[in-house]
């Protein structure tokens, strides 16, 4: 993960999320930096173990199954970039709310432990192609570990609003 997606990130972190995420970003950034010395101690007491990881499912355009693990606190968009997952023009905006690319279905059970939905969430997934009930943006779900073995179905097809406003200029 890039510095600009972790800083990114933190700072559309909620409050009541706060030390889940920052744990877990801390752990992806801040282990390679050289200039933040004061956090190393830190940063190697959150690496995640593998152990911790968390075992997700994509359902791809041609309806197979990708297992995976991403670590507590990671988006699923992260979980697609870091295992380099080919699902084309997926996660275009890189996770700043701007595309609606990194649209995910989920089965009901799944969509209830997701937690909340924001009104800017919202208001992208309402331009995804293939919208359901239980439609989620894959950069706006931080992993937990009760998501373990959760499926994700990508969607047959996808809208990046950016393209229409491109095309229409
Ligand atoms: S990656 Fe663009 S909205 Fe999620």
């Amino acid at each position: 993960m890039s510095l600009l997606m972790a800083l990114r990130r933190l700072a559309r972190v909620r409050f009541g999320e706060l030390s889940r995420r920052t744990a877990a970003a801390a752990a992806g950034t801040l282990s390679s930096g050289g200039g933040l010395s004061g956090s190393r101690s830190f940063t190697a007491g959150t690496r995640t173990l593998r152990s911790d990881k968390v075992t997700i499912n994509f359902i791809n355009r041609d309806g197979e199954k990708i297992t995976v693990k991403g670590s507590p606190g990671d988006s699923l968009l992260d979980v697609v970039i870091n295992e380099d997952l080919d699902f084309d023009g997926f996660g275009a905006c890189e996770g700043t709310l701007a595309c609606s690319t990194c649209h995910l279905i989920f089965d009901e059970e799944v969509y209830k432990k997701l937690g909340r939905v924001t009104d800017e969430e919202l208001d992208m997934l309402d331009l995804a192609y293939g919208l359901t009930e239980t439609s989620r943006l894959g950069c706006q779900v931080c992993l937990t570990k009760s998501l373990e073995g959760i499926v994700a179905r990508v969607p047959e097809s996808v809208t990046d609003i950016r393209q229409s406003k491109d095309e229409s200029a």
